[in-house]
């Protein structure tokens, strides 16, 4: 009993000082004391909750009691946080959804596995014909597909080399086109001769991703200068970006270099980028190599989804659960500890809390992605493109929940295994690899069976 009070009392407190702004009065960054670039666990001063925010875990999960019934939260918010439910199976919807939401769930996820046809505006260009064809094994996941996205690094910086169809590739075109007596052959992308970036992008699974949806930016700020002044050897940056249906500066938390900043805003994206659908916050088709004299033979130039089937698709994220947790055993227990002392969880973090949501199952919710859906220097790790204000060594925080269930890691997909994913991390992750490198044999296997069982 004395567990779970201290855990709710603890997240109660991590969103006192995620929601009420309290650091705000602290001095700048460059007159704090610094913790040593090495801590794993810095400053002596680090508050007490942020430390609770960071590095437990396992107590709120193994209870599953942040009530505030629980703990001291009583004063500060009648709603409390609460922690999110999990299914039992991949690919289930979130638990006590009602019957309505039951039905958008399962609108949507027929949508997203739907194979889409020229007729319906699929192309000129596209890679898959089909959402689930990418993000499936199981639904909604990942089958290991990777994409190459290209540029060029010139005198003004990065080039998308957009006058080439840059900087994503589309690698699937709808062949022949008959247009009256003339005819023209759409032909896949290839990367340019002049590129001198060329990387891998693998797709990444959407469980729970409406959890991520439903965090405020204003929690993720706070995380990031929670981070600057008390993880600065590891501190995260936010990636602004702007919001397309309201010219809003959103925090970007979608993709690898969390470029997209909404759900919504993603499933257009990924209508039109992925399957060459054009859509309202996408209504350009994008020119084949970027040659736009060949969009002349577009067969389906006007507005290819009037924006119902992305609403769909975002209906089917939205409400995807969370991975359930893999399997718990005595060493992936300890290997939390050991999770938290190499410093793993400064990037990784494994507690988030969303804000108001108008699905119940979404609102207000603690739950456990471990990542701050923040920008680190990943030094030669990182894959060289510019997204936003990512620069080519930043890469997002990869979240570890539900790592049991995927083939490959690491944006390109380069590491079959979690310990080749942790050995390639550079940059503000060196410190981080080099402590996991010296671990011994058996702390090493409990890392790894923790790993497994987010
Ligand atoms: C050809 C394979 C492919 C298809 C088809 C595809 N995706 Fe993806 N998806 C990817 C890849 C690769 C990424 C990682 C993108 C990146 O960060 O550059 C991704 C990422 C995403 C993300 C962000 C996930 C995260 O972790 O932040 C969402 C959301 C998404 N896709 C939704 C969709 C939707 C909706 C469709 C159908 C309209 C779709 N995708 C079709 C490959 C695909
Ligand atoms: C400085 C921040 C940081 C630290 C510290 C860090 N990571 Fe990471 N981690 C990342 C980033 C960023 C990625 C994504 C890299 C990429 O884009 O390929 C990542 C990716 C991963 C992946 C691959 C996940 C996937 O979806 O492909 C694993 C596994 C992982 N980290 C485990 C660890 C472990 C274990 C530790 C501690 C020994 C650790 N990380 C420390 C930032 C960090």
């Amino acid at each position: 009993m004395h567990t779970s009070r201290a855990a709710g009392g603890t997240l109660a407190m991590m969103a006192i000082l995620l929601f009420s702004g309290c650091d705000s009065n602290r001095p700048a960054v460059s007159t704090a004391p610094q913790a040593q670039p090495d801590a794993a666990v810095p400053a002596d001063d680090m508050p007490q909750e942020f430390k609770a925010s960071i590095f437990m875990s396992a107590d709120v999960e193994r209870t599953g009691d942040v009530s505030p019934s629980a703990g001291a939260s009583r004063s500060v918010d009648a709603d409390g946080w609460r922690e999110v439910g999990r299914s039992t199976r991949l690919g289930d919807p979130l638990p006590g959804l009602d019957a309505a939401d039951l039905a958008r769930f399962a609108e949507g996820r027929d949508e997203f596995e739907e194979i889409d046809t020229v007729k319906e505006g699929l192309g000129p260009l596209f890679n898959e014909a089909s959402c689930g064809t990418c993000h499936d094994a199981p639904r909604g996941g990942t089958t290991g597909r990777v994409e190459t996205r290209f540029g060029r690094v010139g005198p003004n910086g990065f080039d998308p080399m957009v006058e080439y169809g840059g900087s994503l590739i589309q690698d699937h075109a709808i062949g022949l086109v008959q247009v009256g007596d003339q005819h023209f052959i759409y032909v896949p992308e290839t990367v340019p001769a002049a590129a001198t970036v060329k990387t891998g992008r693998l797709t990444t699974p959407l469980f729970g991703l409406g959890l991520v949806d439903a965090v405020d930016d204003a929690t993720l700020l706070q995380l990031a200068r929670l981070e600057a002044r008390y993880l600065p050897a590891t501190q995260g940056t936010p990636n602004l970006v702007t919001e397309i249906s309201t010219g809003a500066t959103r925090v970007g938390r979608f993709g690898w270099k969390a470029q997209v900043p909404t759900l919504h805003q993603f499933s257009g994206d990924a209508y039109l980028n992925e399957m060459g659908i054009t859509n309202p916050d996408f209504p350009e088709e994008s020119a084949p190599q970027g040659d736009h004299a060949a969009l002349a033979f577009n067969p389906f130039p006007t507005l290819n989804d009037d924006g119902g089937n992305v609403d769909k698709f975002f209906d089917f994220m939205r409400l995807l659960a969370p991975p359930p947790r893999g399997r718990r055993s005595f060493a992936s227990e300890a290997g939390g500890a050991i999770f938290v002392a190499s410093g793993c969880a400064s990037c990784h973090t494994p507690n988030l809390v969303t804000g108001n949501s108008p699905v119940p199952a979404l609102s207000r919710k603690v739950f456990h992605p471990y990542s701050d859906f923040l920008l680190h220097d990943m030094g030669a790790l990182g894959d060289g493109i510019v997204q936003g204000q990512a620069s080519g060594r930043q890469m997002r925080t990869a979240p570890l929940w539900g790592l049991s269930a995927r083939p490959s890691f690491l944006h390109d997909g380069r590491a079959r295994t979690p310990h080749a994913a942790i050995l390639e991390h550079g940059g503000q992750g060196l410190t981080a690899r080099n402590r996991y490198l010296r671990l011994r044999v058996y702390e090493r296997y409990a890392l790894l069976a923790y790993l497994k069982s987010l």
